[in-house]
């Protein structure tokens, strides 16, 4: 019988909410970062690197490594393992520097 982390830990998340990813509609819970509603989604490389434009996505998970780099919300370079998702944001493939010098 298969168990999830969440059944073990006895977790109750509360209701899921919607985000968008490059405009296609996710679902995400309360709770969870935006490499972890990502890779709940199937969702495993959100940008790419600036040299060779190869797919990156989480691999330390704990803010570490910056490989998880993704613009939310227009903001680029956030580190996705770390920030919270939140009801509504847009998350937007980052290519390369993500066009940091047009961040507000
Ligand atoms: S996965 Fe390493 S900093 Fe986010």
């Amino acid at each position: 019988m298969a168990r999830s982390p969440g059944e073990l830990a006895g977790a109750r998340p509360g209701p899921a909410f919607e985000i968008t990813v490059d405009g296609r509609p996710v679902s995400a819970l309360p709770g969870q970062s935006v490499a972890a509603a990502l890779w709940a989604a199937g969702i495993l490389a959100w940008r790419t690197t600036r040299v060779g434009g190869r797919p990156r996505g989480a691999f330390c998970g704990i803010g570490q490594c910056y490989d998880c780099l993704a613009t939310v919300n227009g903001v680029p370079n956030r580190r996705a393992c770390l920030v919270p998702v939140a009801d509504g944001d847009e998350i937007t493939t980052q290519e390369g520097e993500g066009r940091a010098g047009f961040a507000v």
